[in-house]
Formats: structure tokens, C-alpha cells, sequence
């Protein structure tokens, strides 16, 4: 493949222009995470001061890291274990640090693992919805004349059918798989080319419809007024791991993205629109999810049933209700699909380069991995429920196999991984190899250092701790 101009390594893949790289980056930090945990994750640490600290957190923490990790990629110009490597050898260090990668790529995988069993439950929505309305019609409500336990229990439904699961499951990964094999340029940029646009469409239509249709004055206050008392340290803790999650930090994802980048892309401009489009996307889908919840009357705070069980009865009363409900599933489809390709990437890419395979054999061998994994995880909800993988350490011992690669990532990789990475970026990296990097001039250039170098290690060493041990 052509790396004209780009210094990049021979024989690895680029994007083909910044756009493509930021609708990639934004398609991966778009994704469940905004759609379905931070509206879960607010409703269930009390709204207003949850969602404060959130943005407090992505513009302290999340949008510093999130620089760092794209300029190692590009720097390395390579998968993310071999990046680092690059840069920490370019600045007189041990290749150990190495190490920052290749945990990234394992968690990634992990992480693939189950948000494709996440994703399959979305494609049954899609399914049901779609049945629905060939059922009632277009204009009606959703679901005409069925109780609301009866929409409820959907999701407990197929949770009770392993079969179903793993069937969904393994074809959400398929077309993950799909796309990563037919490489970066006509696979992964493909689907963010055409699949985020559409996105962005569904999401501003269905948010101005819940705007109108819905109770939004009760949604914003509810969002948005910050109550000091709530702010508990369970609370941060919840908001620092759902912006690592959101903005895909801490798991080697953005290493691998940033090294398709071109010399010419400016890294520090290009991750405060990355960070921005995701925060907003995530504040508007409480926007979004919230008036239609509260117009019907229902809870915010039941927690991940949020947007498969509460909205779906929520559909019930809106005019075009199946047609919204199938939209709106649609929508949490396509930003599931372009992050789930991220997470594949990465361990690909690592697979690819170390083992001198070709892509192909590559994404074979990483999809088998995670539909294993997978059939676990969605195995967890019914005959494995019981299972408890990790019952020997305390902080998971009640998790069950999805709740444990859950919590083990989000807890333990995620800030391990981000920790590292501020260390090697502002104390061992090469002071002027990264300011050549970063894209970033005077202040910025300045606060964005003493962020990384001090404020984000400090924070994330006192959450993580607290987290294992609180
Ligand atoms: N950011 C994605 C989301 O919000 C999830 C993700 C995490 C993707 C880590 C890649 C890496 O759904």
C-alpha cells in the first residue's frame, strides 16, 4: 500500500484523508457507550452531578490521553505494541514499554468479546421492532395493546434463550469481521464513511422528535442541574471509567488509529474534535432517551434495562412509535458496528505485524478468539449463570463471565493502560519527538503537558486504587 508522504512505515495502511480518519475515530468512540451506558450509568448516579463530572473528566483526563494515544501511533506508524516500542526507542528507552500496547490489544479483545454480545441484543431489537411494525402499522404507538410487563420482558426473554443469544452474537461479530478483513481503507473507513452520517441523521431526528413529543424540560433538569451532594466517590469513580470507555481510551484502539494518520494531520485540533463529537453525541442521547422516558411516566434510574426495556415501552405511547423504535435501534446499530470494528482492529493489526500474516488470516484467528469468548459471555445470562470466573479475587467475585471481562477491563485495564501511557508520554518519551507530534503550540502546549505529566496519572492512581480497594 502507498505511504507517499506520510513517512509511514512500508506496507502499512493509512487513511485516505483526515476526514476519513476523524469520522473513524469518532464511528469508534460513538457506540454503546453513548447510547446505551452513559443514559444507564447518569440515570443511575443521579443525573446532574454524574454528568458534570463526566465532561470535567473527558476535558481533564480523557481528552489528554486520548492526544497522547494517537500521537504514539503516529510516530510508530505500526500496531500499537510496535508503536510504542518506536517511540520509546527513538527517545533512548526500554523496549519494555512495549508492554503499554500489548495490554491494550489484549483488553481490546476482551472488550470485543461481550460488546458483540451487547451489539446482538440491538439487532433483536431491530428484529422485534421490525416485526412490530408489520404488526401495527405506521402511525399507531408501538406494541398496541400489550401490557408493559410484557415489552419488559423482552430482554429477559432472550436472555433465557442461550441458542438465540449466541446466534446473534456470532452475526454481529461476523459483520465486525467482515469489515476489519477488507482492510483499513475499504473496510473500516468504508463503514464510518457511510455509516456515521446516517447515524448523526437518525440521531438528530430522533432527538428533536423526543424534543417535541416528549417531556424535555423534566429531561434537562433532570441532566443538568448539578447537585453537589450526589457527587459521592462511587459517583467519579462511575464517571471516569464511562469516559474512558466512551472516548475508547486506555485499550490500544486510538494507538492503532492514530498510526493510519498522516504526517500532515494536526493530532492536537483532530482529538478535541474526536472528544468533542462524543460528548456531545452522549449528552444529546440523554436528551434523547430521557424526554421519552419521563413523558411515559417511567424511571430514570433502573440501569442498563434504560434503553432495552424502559424505552421500548416508552415507544408504546408515540405516534409512529414502531417506526421510531426501529430507527432508533437502527441507529444504536450502526455506532455499535463502527466501534466494535476498533476494537477488532487493534488486536488485528498486532496479530498482522507480529506474526507476518496476512489481514485476512489474521481477523480469522483474533473473530474465532472472541466468538469463544463470546459464547461464554452470552452464556452468562442463562446455563453459566452461576459461573464465576474470577471468585477468588474479591472486587469480582460475584460476577458472572460477561460481568467479569466487564469489570476486569473497565476497572483494571483501562486505568492500568492510561496510567502507563501518561508516564511514558510525559516523563520518558522525548520531550521534543512528542512536541513535534502533538499539534500543539504555548498554553495548550503547556497545560496539555502538565495534564499528562501530573494531573491524569495522580487522578487515575487515586480512582484505581479506590476502585480495587474502596
Ligand atoms: N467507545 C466505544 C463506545 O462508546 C467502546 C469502545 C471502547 C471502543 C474501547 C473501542 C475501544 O461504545
Amino acid at each position: 500500500m502507498a505511504a507517499a508522504g506520510s513517512g509511514a512505515t512500508a506496507g502499512h495502511e493509512n487513511w485516505s484523508s483526515r476526514s476519513a480518519f476523524i469520522l473513524a475515530a469518532v464511528g469508534s468512540a460513538v457506540g454503546l457507550g453513548n447510547m446505551w451506558r452513559f443514559p444507564a450509568e447518569a440515570g443511575e448516579n443521579g443525573g446532574g452531578a454524574f454528568v458534570l463530572f463526566y465532561v470535567f473528566c473527558v476535558l481533564l483526563i480523557g481528552l489528554p490521553v486520548l492526544l497522547s494515544e494517537v500521537l504514539i501511533g503516529r510516530h510508530g506508524q505500526a500496531s500499537a505494541p510496535d508503536s510504542v516500542q518506536k517511540v520509546a526507542q527513538d527517545s533512548g528507552a526500554s523496549k519494555g514499554w512495549s508492554v503499554i500496547g500489548s495490554l491494550g490489544v489484549f483488553a481490546a479483545f476482551l472488550i470485543l468479546s461481550f460488546y458483540c454480545v451487547v451489539g446482538g441484543w440491538v439487532v433483536y431489537y431491530i428484529g422485534v421492532f421490525l416485526g412490530d411494525l408489520f404488526q401495527t402499522g405506521l402511525t399507531g404507538g408501538a406494541f398496541e395493546g400489550r401490557a408493559a410487563e410484557d415489552i419488559e420482558s423482552l430482554l429477559p426473554g432472550l436472555f433465557g434463550n442461550g441458542m438465540l443469544m449466541i446466534g446473534l452474537n456470532m452475526g454481529f461479530l461476523a459483520a465486525t469481521i467482515f469489515f476489519v478483513a477488507r482492510g483499513v481503507s475499504s473496510g473500516i473507513e468504508w463503514v464510518a464513511v457511510y455509516l456515521m452520517p446516517l447515524f448523526f441523521l437518525l440521531f438528530l431526528g430522533i432527538t428533536v422528535y423526543g424534543a417535541f413529543t416528549g417531556n424535555f424540560s423534566e429531561a434537562v433538569t433532570y441532566l443538568f442541574t448539578f447537585d453537589f451532594s450526589k457527587l459521592t466517590g462511587e459517583v467519579m469513580l462511575a464517571a471516569v471509567g464511562q469516559a474512558f470507555f466512551s472516548l475508547s481510551l486506555g485499550v490500544a484502539g486510538m494507538i492503532t488509529y492514530g498510526s493510519y494518520a498522516s504526517r500532515n494531520t494536526n493530532l492536537g485540533a483532530t482529538s478535541g474534535i474526536i472528544a468533542g463529537a462524543d460528548t456531545a453525541v452522549a449528552l444529546l442521547a440523554g436528551l434523547a432517551i430521557f424526554p421519552i422516558v419521563f413523558a411515559a411516566g417511567l424511571s430514570a434510574s433502573v440501569g442498563p434495562g434504560l434503553m432495552f426495556q424502559s424505552l421500548p415501552i416508552a415507544f408504546q405511547a408515540m405516534p409512529f412509535g414502531s417506526l421510531i423504535g426501529l430507527a432508533f435501534f437502527i441507529m444504536v446499530f450502526f455506532a455499535a458496528l463502527t466501534s466494535s470494528v476498533s476494537l477488532l482492529e487493534a488486536p488485528v493489526a498486532f496479530v498482522k505485524d507480529r506474526f507476518k500474516m496476512s489481514r485476512m488470516t489474521a481477523t480469522i484467528i483474533v473473530g474465532l478468539g472472541a466468538a469463544v469468548l463470546g459464547v461464554l459471555s452470552s452464556l452468562s445470562f442463562n446455563d453459566m449463570a452461576d459461573f464465576r470466573p474470577l471468585a477468588f479475587i474479591p472486587l469480582f467475585a460475584e460476577a458472572n463471565f460477561f460481568d467479569a471481562l466487564d469489570g476486569v477491563t473497565a476497572k483494571l485495564f483501562m486505568p492500568i493502560g492510561a496510567i502507563l501511557t501518561c508516564i511514558f508520554v510525559g516523563w520518558v518519551a522525548d520531550a521534543k519527538l512528542i512536541d513535534d507530534e502533538n499539534g500543539l503550540d504555548g498554553v495548550l502546549h503547556q497545560t496539555w503537558r502538565a495534564l499528562v505529566r501530573y494531573v491524569c496519572p495522580i487522578i487515575l492512581a487515586v480512582i484505581l486504587f479506590f476502585g480495587i480497594f474502596g
